[in-house]
């Protein structure tokens, strides 16, 4: 994947930082989103070992600084090979899910502008290129909970990561003879700063489910962003890759 340009959502930290050190390590041009400073810190670390990389400190669910940042990216570098909508929100409640019938509208249009509008905006904005190109991957974070099993998991969520999976397919299939591919890919439970933010005993109820007795690492999902993003993929889209340690059986 040498000399790839690909940009990453979320990259200051868990899932995305994991991601984009994988593709750092494989030699693609990176520009990494974040709401947080620290992913400057990041695309300094990766250029002084030598790659190439860009920070942009920016809210995706901004359309117009989208817009910007994309056309931008098209004026500057002619490409833009891959996309991964990684950035995500899961809103929560002393470490617990919010029910349903207390979760307030403004939880939900929150929830869905970031995990679900933004991937849509940026993939609307990117096509342009790609197709110019002939070539392009996407990659879609979506989550073992937009799936299967969502009892740790409030609504918001569970619906924005389904829609996510649902709108990964019908782009796969508009785009499917322009050289482009579309998929998704549902984490199980991955070690992160998000992971985190649920109390203990949701953590033990949630690490019994894994058959691997084990939670996942960042790692562990950049391998198949990896794998997606690659030649050996070409004749894979619209499809979702389960990540989770076997967790999906259970
Ligand atoms: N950790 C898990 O167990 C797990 C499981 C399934 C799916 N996922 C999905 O994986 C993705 C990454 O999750 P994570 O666990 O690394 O989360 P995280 O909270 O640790 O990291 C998410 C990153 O996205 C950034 N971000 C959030 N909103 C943004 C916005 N509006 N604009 C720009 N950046 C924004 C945050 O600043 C942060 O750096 C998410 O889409 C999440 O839903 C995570």
């Amino acid at each position: 994947m040498s000399g790839r340009l690909a940009l990453v959502t979320g990259a200051a930290r868990g899932i995305g930082l994991g991601i984009a050190t994988r593709l750092f390590e494989e030699g693609v041009e990176l520009i990494l989103v974040d709401v947080l400073d620290e992913v400057k810190a990041t695309a300094e670390d990766f250029n002084q070992r030598g790659g190439k990389a860009e920070a942009v400190k920016m809210d995706i669910t901004d359309e117009g600084a989208v817009a910007s940042l994309i056309s931008d990216v098209g004026r500057r570098h002619q490409r833009l090979d891959i996309l991964v909508n990684n950035a995500g929100i899961s809103i929560k409640r002393n470490g617990e899910k919010i029910p349903l019938e207390e979760t307030t509208a403004a939880d939900w249009t929150r929830t869905m502008s970031v995990n679900l509008t933004a991937p849509f905006i940026l993939c609307r904005a990117v096509l342009p290129i790609m197709r110019r190109a002939g070539w392009g991957r996407i990659v879609n974070i979506s989550s073992q909970s937009g799936r299967t099993r969502p009892e740790s998991t409030n609504g918001p969520y569970a619906s924005s990561k389904a829609g996510l999976i649902g709108f990964s397919r019908v782009l796969a299939q508009e785009v499917a003879d322009g050289g482009i591919t579309v998929n998704s890919i549902a984490p199980g439970i991955i070690e992160t700063p998000l992971q985190a933010m649920y109390g203990a005993h949701v953590q033990q109820a949630m690490l019994s489910r894994i058959p691997m007795k084990r939670k996942g690492t960042p790692a562990d999902i950049a391998a198949a962003v990896a794998f997606l993003a690659s030649d050996d993929a070409n004749y894979i889209t619209g499809t979702v890759i389960d990540v989770n340690g076997g967790m999906f059986m259970t």
